[in-house]
C-alpha cells in the first residue's frame, strides 16, 4: 500500500453534514440516574448518556445516499418497488433465491427456527448469539456453541479466534447426537466470543462436513461486510481481494443466512432472512405474512428497504472498513495504555474488555462486567454493555448457582459512522480513571429478573467488596 493510501486508511472516510448535541449529564445526575435504572444500563434514558457505545445495532449514521433513497420509499402495501431494488441488492451480494425482508434479525430467526426446528432438536455454532440462542429454545431445541480453542486465550492475538471448532463439530456430526442436529451457524463475526471473525478456510471445511451429514449450513450474517474486510486483512489466501468478493464467496458456501441489517445494512431498522431451499421459504413465507407483514414489506416501511438496499452497497468499501478498523484498534490500545485488559486482537465493532482480569477480587457471581459497566457510566456517562455471565450464562433455577459465562466481558461497540477519534480519546481517559480505582469497584447482584434473556430487564444493586461470597471461584 503507498503512503498515500495508508494515510487515507486511517481517517474517516465521510464529513459530518448533521449534527447531534451530546446530552449533559452531571456526576450526581449519573449516580440518580443509575440507582433508579437499578443498575442496568438497559434501563437508562439515553438523554442520561453521553457517549453511547451500547449497541452497534440499529445506531449507525445513515449516508446522504441513504437519506435521499428515503424519500423514494414505496410505501404500497403489496409489490413495492423498494422490494424489488432490496430484493435484487440481497440476491446479488448472497446468490441466494429466495429473500424476505423482516424488521429485525430475532424476526428472521423466530420464522427460520419455527419452520425449521423441533423439541429435541440440536444446532450448532461456533457462538449462538443471546437472541438465537432463545428463538432456538423458543422451539424446544439445544443450541450448542462449539467455539474455537484459540478463544479460550483472550489476549493471544490468534487471527480467527471467531472459527468453528472443527474437531467438535466432526465428532458431533458422526457420533451419537448427529441425528439430532438440523442445522449448524456460523455467526460472522462471532458477537458473543469477543467480535472475533471466521475465516474462509473454516466456513468451507464447516459447509463441506454439512453437506457430508445433510445438514444446514447457515450463516448468522449481522457483520458479514466486517467478517469479510478481516478475512481479507488476516487469511493469506485472500489477501488483496475486495471485501465485496469475499462477503459474495462466503454466502455461496451456506445454503441460506439471516442477517441483522442494523448492522452492516447501516440502517436503523431492518433484517432479512434468504434462502435456497424453496420448500422450507414457503413455510417461512407462511409464517412471515401472519407475523410480519407481506413478503413485500415483512414489517418494514418502503423507505427503510430503501435505505438498506442503499447500505448494503456502501457497507463493503474498503475505505470505510478501514477506518473501522482503525478506530477499534485506537480505542483498544488506548484501553490497554489506561491498564484494562482488552480482547485481542480487536475486531471491527467492538473492543471488549477483560472485566475478569481487570477485577480479580470480583467473582463471576458478582458479575464483574456489569460492575465495570456501571462504573464507565458513574465516571463519564458512557454505556456499555455486559457480555458474560449476567448476558450469556445459564441462570441456576430454584436458588441454584448459574452456569457461568466462558468470559466476563465488557463490549464498547463502535456505532457506524458516529463517533470520532476525540469520542474515543474521551473512552479512553475515562477507562483509566476507572482503572486506578479497580480495587474499590463494587460486584453486583440480581434482585429480579426473568429466567430468559434476562439481562434486558434485570434489576440489580451492588455488593459491598468484602461482602462478595468466597466460594464463587472464576471459571476456569
Ligand atoms: N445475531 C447477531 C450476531 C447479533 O449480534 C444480533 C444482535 C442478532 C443476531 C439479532 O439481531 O437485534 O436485529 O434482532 N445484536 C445486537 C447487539 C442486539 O447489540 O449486538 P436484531
Amino acid at each position: 500500500m503507498s503512503p498515500e493510501s495508508e494515510r487515507r486508511m486511517r481517517m474517516e472516510p465521510y464529513r459530518i453534514k448533521v449534527v447531534e448535541p451530546l446530552p449533559a449529564i452531571s456526576r450526581s445526575e449519573r449516580e440518580r440516574a443509575l440507582a433508579a435504572a437499578d443498575f442496568n444500563l438497559f434501563r437508562l434514558r439515553s438523554t442520561e448518556v453521553i457517549i453511547d457505545l451500547f449497541t452497534d445495532s440499529g445506531t449507525s449514521a445513515m449516508s446522504t445516499e441513504q437519506l435521499a433513497a428515503l424519500m423514494r420509499g414505496d410505501e404500497s402495501y403489496a409489490g413495492s418497488s423498494s422490494f424489488f431494488r432490496f430484493e435484487q441488492v440481497v440476491g446479488e451480494l448472497t446468490g441466494y433465491k429466495i429473500v424476505l425482508p423482516c424488521h429485525q434479525g430475532r424476526a428472521a430467526e423466530r420464522i427460520l427456527f419455527s419452520c425449521l426446528l423441533q423439541g429435541g432438536d440440536l444446532t450448532l455454532s461456533n457462538g449462538h448469539f443471546d437472541t438465537t440462542r432463545a428463538n432456538i429454545e423458543l422451539c424446544g431445541a439445544e443450541a450448542r456453541d462449539l467455539p474455537s480453542p484459540a478463544s479460550a486465550d483472550l489476549a493471544a492475538a490468534a487471527p480467527f479466534k471467531g472459527d468453528i471448532d472443527l474437531e467438535a463439530l466432526t465428532a458431533t456430526l458422526a457420533g451419537p447426537e448427529g441425528d439430532r442436529v438440523r442445522a449448524v451457524v456460523l455467526t460472522i463475526t462471532n458477537n458473543a466470543g469477543g467480535g472475533q471473525p471466521a475465516s474462509m478456510a473454516n466456513a468451507q471445511a464447516a459447509a463441506a462436513l454439512c453437506r457430508s451429514h445433510g445438514v444446514p449450513f447457515l450463516l448468522d450474517a449481522a457483520r458479514f461486510a466486517e467478517n469479510a474486510y478481516l478475512v481479507g486483512r488476516r487469511e493469506a489466501a485472500w489477501a488483496g481481494r475486495a471485501p465485496r468478493e469475499i462477503a459474495e464467496a462466503m454466502f455461496a458456501l451456506a445454503d441460506g443466512a439471516w442477517i441483522s441489517l442494523k448492522k452492516d445494512g447501516i440502517a436503523n431498522i431492518g433484517g432479512v432472512l434468504a434462502l435456497n431451499d424453496e420448500a422450507l421459504a414457503d413455510r417461512c413465507r407462511d409464517l412471515l405474512i401472519a407475523t410480519e407483514g407481506f413478503p413485500t414489506y415483512g414489517g418494514l416501511a418502503g423507505r427503510d428497504l430503501e435505505a438498506l438496499a442503499q447500505g448494503l452497497l456502501e457497507v463493503t468499501d474498503e475505505e470505510y472498513l478501514a477506518s473501522r478498523e482503525s478506530a477499534a484498534a485506537y480505542l483498544a490500545a488506548l484501553a490497554e495504555d489506561a491498564g484494562v485488559p482488552t480482547v485481542r486482537p480487536p475486531g471491527l465493532h467492538a473492543v471488549y474488555l477483560d472485566a475478569a482480569r481487570l477485577l480479580p477480587h470480583l467473582p463471576w457471581s458478582a458479575f464483574p462486567g456489569q460492575a465495570l459497566a456501571c462504573e464507565l457510566y458513574l465516571e463519564a456517562g458512557i454505556r456499555s454493555v455486559e457480555m458474560g455471565t449476567l448476558m450469556l450464562g445459564h441462570p441456576g433455577s430454584d436458588g441454584e448457582p448459574d452456569t457461568p459465562a466462558a468470559h466476563e466481558l465488557l463490549r464498547l461497540a463502535l456505532p457506524r459512522r458516529v463517533y470520532t477519534q476525540s469520542h474515543l480519546e474521551y473512552v479512553g481517559e475515562a477507562l483509566r480513571a476507572v482503572a486506578a480505582r479497580a480495587v474499590a469497584i463494587p460486584g453486583y447482584r440480581i434482585v429480579q429478573a426473568p429466567r430468559a434473556l434476562r439481562h434486558f430487564s434485570a434489576r440489580l444493586e451492588p455488593v459491598r467488596v468484602d461482602a462478595v461470597e468466597p466460594s464463587s471461584a472464576l471459571p476456569a
